[in-house]
């Protein structure tokens, strides 16, 4: 039996998808910001600042954004020239064999799952602080999750919100780009509007201690705040839908992750200069910030752009695992009628439904530290494997046709495979034995069902 079997590539891209090339790189830029603006910036700046970074977490930033560079380079290059919609997944699947196609496929999961938990725990938090400024005091009990130490029980708003998206995403999502190019804007503004009043409120001395934490406190917070750059590697799912990929799909990876750099350096240094660091380990900082500074309508602006773009992350996420799913299943890795599609709605109920509930209890029951920290160990292993994707299949199909080619190569992907290893390491251990159990997990469930079922190794 050969694990290491690997799928032909194009025959997902090349033959009848029904899919139509319509975007643009502007398009993609767009998308890409939609995918990637969310909780990291508007949560986890606050408690990266406060616990792991002080205000060098701008150099987290910087950090974090240099090992999505180097993947986002790999991701184009493989989305360019073996495509799919799974992603990670179908190209491991080309390049590496079966094994490590599910391996990866079961670390998307991971990634995509967890991430729409922990982001509707972050919705949680900014929709509470609208309702209290509109004069509403929820319960405390149904506001955060049990351990938290302030009396939470589940954290409901969460557990609702990804109800309501899986109902959406079950009637079928036309995913246009001008709407996602609206809440883009929304989000865009707010940020605007926070960098607008906080530029004119810097106080330098917050600024000092620089340091507090050291650097490995601004590798511990790159590690963490990685999370605000998950999503970009979601543009790749459009490969199949895009104009002139050669030339749009890098533009649409590498400057979607280029304007989030920027603004993120941006709000990660005025946050940390409008408000001591130590203060800024609340549920919703950006806006807390704001409010404290006495801006009541400021701070009611951006929580209506953090509420709208944490939808958009969720949305796309929880829109990104069922596109994952659907690549296993059709593959016969997973079981074909768990990814099977509703003749009506045209969009596959039964995982959208299972995707849910199991999303819904892991944001009403667990504490977002430790979900955001998986999303990341499963994105960046994601990314490891696609920077050695590129190099294993380089040699191993020298003559493909590359529409767009990482440039330097090996050493632009081994810098990726070197920056994403360096934060993973760089997470906290129990980080990593939550991912080893999943991943073992992961490995029991593929010999006991995917080895059998797959259509590669039955020969269909
Ligand atoms: N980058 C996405 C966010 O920050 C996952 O919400």
């Amino acid at each position: 039996m050969n694990l290491f079997r690997t799928k032909t590539i194009g025959a997902d891209v090349h033959g009848e998808t029904g899919l139509l090339r319509t975007l643009g790189a502007g398009d993609l830029v767009l998308l890409g910001i939609g995918a990637i603006v969310g909780a990291g910036v508007f949560v986890l700046t606050g408690v990266a600042a406060a616990t792991q970074a002080g205000p060098a977490l701008v150099l987290s930033f910087v950090l974090a954004s240099c090992a999505c560079a180097f993947a986002g380079l790999c991701y184009a290059e493989l989305a360019a020239t073996v495509g799919g919609c799974g992603s990670a997944y179908g190209y491991a699947y080309a390049a590496l064999g079966e094994i490590v196609a599910w391996i990866i496929g079961w670390a998307l999961i991971l990634e995509y799952g967890m991430a729409v938990s922990a982001v509707a725990v972050g919705w949680s938090g900014y929709f509470n602080n609208a309702l209290t400024a509109a004069g509403i005091e929820l319960p405390a009990a149904i506001l955060s999750a049990p351990g938290a130490g302030n009396g939470g029980v589940v954290n409901l708003p969460a557990m609702l919100i990804i109800a309501l998206l899986g109902l959406l995403l079950s009637f079928g999502v036309r995913n246009s780009a001008r709407f996602n190019a609206a809440i883009v804007f929304v989000k865009l503004a707010a940020i605007a509007i926070f960098i607008v009043i906080a530029a004119g409120n810097v106080k330098p001395d917050n600024w000092s201690p620089f340091l507090p934490f050291g650097w490995q406190g601004v590798v511990n917070g790159a590690a963490l705040i990685f999370f605000a750059y998950i999503g970009f590697d979601a543009v790749s799912t459009a490969a199949e839908e895009t104009r002139n990929p050669q030339r749009n799909m890098p533009i649409g990876i590498i400057g979607s992750l280029a304007v989030c750099t920027v603004i993120y350096m941006l709000v990660a240094g005025l946050l940390t200069g409008i408000a001591p660091y130590f203060t800024l380990n609340t549920p919703s900082p950006v806006s807390e910030a704001l409010l404290n500074l006495g801006f009541r309508w400021g701070a009611a602006l951006v929580a209506a752009g953090a509420i709208a773009g944490l939808t958009s992350v969720m949305l796309v996420m929880y829109y990104g695992l069922s596109r994952v799913l659907f690549a296993m299943s059709r593959d016969g890795l997973l079981p074909e009628r768990f990814a099977a599609v509703n003749a009506r709605t045209h969009t596959p109920r039964i995982v959208i439904l299972f995707i849910g509930v199991v999303a819904a209890c892991a944001a009403g029951f667990t504490p977002i530290g430790a979900i955001a920290h998986l999303v990341n160990i499963g994105t960046l292993f994601a990314f490891v494997i696609v920077c050695v994707g590129v190099i294993v299949l380089r040699r191993s199909q020298p003559n493909l046709k590359r529409p767009f080619q990482v440039p330097w190569s090996p050493l632009v992907p081994l810098l990726g495979v070197f920056f994403c290893l360096y934060l993973m390491v760089n997470l906290p251990a129990i980080t990593w034995i939550y991912f080893l159990i999943w991943m073992g997990f992961g490995l029991l469930v593929y010999a006991a069902y995917s080895v059998r079922h797959s259509h590669i190794g039955l020969g269909s």
